[in-house]
């Protein structure tokens, strides 16, 4: 894991893409509203945020959302996924958003976290150690 600051991260349009998805979470349920944005390798930017649904289980979050639109956009290598929430605490991905960035990202992915003015950049073999990938299915 390396640390940043908001003004120090390599990608700050990245930051802001992510921050601007934010603001179409759909979240009148939790009112835990999320913004992704994710990066390809050829310097495109994709943005999701969190969807929730009246029957909770179809809800579906931000990160997803974002690498959803990218696959189906064409995109195929990702560097750089960034989260955020507005809360004073960490907003790291859930398990199932972390096993669809190995499926379609890999282990190389930085997993970019903000709070307040910290960034904090995993790569996401650190996040999902002992996965279960399509090596398994072999
Ligand atoms: N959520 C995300 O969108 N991404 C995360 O990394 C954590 C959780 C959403 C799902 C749900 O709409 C709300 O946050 C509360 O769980």
């Amino acid at each position: 894991m390396e640390t940043y600051r908001l003004n120090t991260f390599d990608d700050p349009e990245l930051l802001s893409a992510a921050k601007e998805a934010w603001e179409h979470a759909h979240a009148p349920y939790s009112r835990f509203r999320v913004g992704a944005a994710v990066r390809t390798d050829e310097g495109k930017v994709w943005t999701g945020a969190n969807i929730e649904n009246a029957v909770y289980g179809l809800t579906v979050c931000a990160e997803r959302v974002a690498l959803w639109r990218a696959w189906m956009e064409g995109a195929r290598s990702f560097t750089t996924l960034v989260v955020r929430s507005d809360r004073d605490r960490w907003t790291p991905p859930c398990g199932a958003c972390r096993q669809v960035m190995l499926e379609l990202a890999g282990p190389d992915l930085r997993v970019v976290l903000v709070q307040g003015e910290e960034v904090r950049v995993y790569r996401l073999r650190e996040l999902l150690p002992l996965a279960f990938d399509g090596e398994q299915l072999q």
